[in-house]
């Protein structure tokens, strides 16, 4: 089937799109967007989380052919030209990548996060991402990175 959806902002088709094909697939390995990770292809670890219409999905658990006609931004969708994303930033500054598998993910489940509560206390934080594993890091970076990108948001505005 032909599945036809707006990416990043740019309106896009894509053919032979089967059944069971998962958006992750479709995005990775069609559509030349490897930013989201599979690392589990379960919905257990958050490593391909992209928005859909505006929320946080799993693009492993979404099937290509639900999001004709719909909105996907992924990672690579977040940076502004060549500027990346004070998210981006904040996660490249404080150490918060290292094998990187989980960091796509992890960066736009905070890019939501920081729309929808611009100074997250650490609850808040550990709470959106609970669903997004890291097997590297220990959290402590990923968390300085969450704080400051919030503190730069903060100085933006
Ligand atoms: S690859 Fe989708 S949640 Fe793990
Ligand atoms: S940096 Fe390796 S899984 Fe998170």
């Amino acid at each position: 089937m032909k599945v036809t959806f707006t990416v990043n902002g740019s309106q896009e088709s894509v053919d032979d799109v089967w059944e069971g094909e998962s958006l992750l697939f479709t995005l990775r390995e069609r559509m030349g967007l490897p930013g989201s990770k599979n690392a589990c292809e379960q919905g257990e670890c958050g490593s391909c989380t992209v928005y859909l219409d505006g929320s946080p999905v799993c693009a492993c658990l979404v099937a290509a052919g639900q999001v004709q006609g719909r909105e996907v931004r992924t990672v690579e969708g977040l940076a502004d030209g060549g500027r990346l994303d004070p998210v981006q930033e904040a996660f490249l500054e404080c150490g918060a990548v290292q094998c990187g598998f989980c960091t796509p993910g992890l960066i736009v489940q905070t890019h939501d996060l920081l729309a929808r509560t611009p100074e997250p206390s650490d609850a808040e934080i550990r709470e959106a991402l609970a669903g997004n594993l890291c097997r590297c890091t220990g959290y402590e970076k990923i968390l300085d990175a969450v704080r400051l990108a919030a503190s730069r948001k903060a100085d933006a505005r």
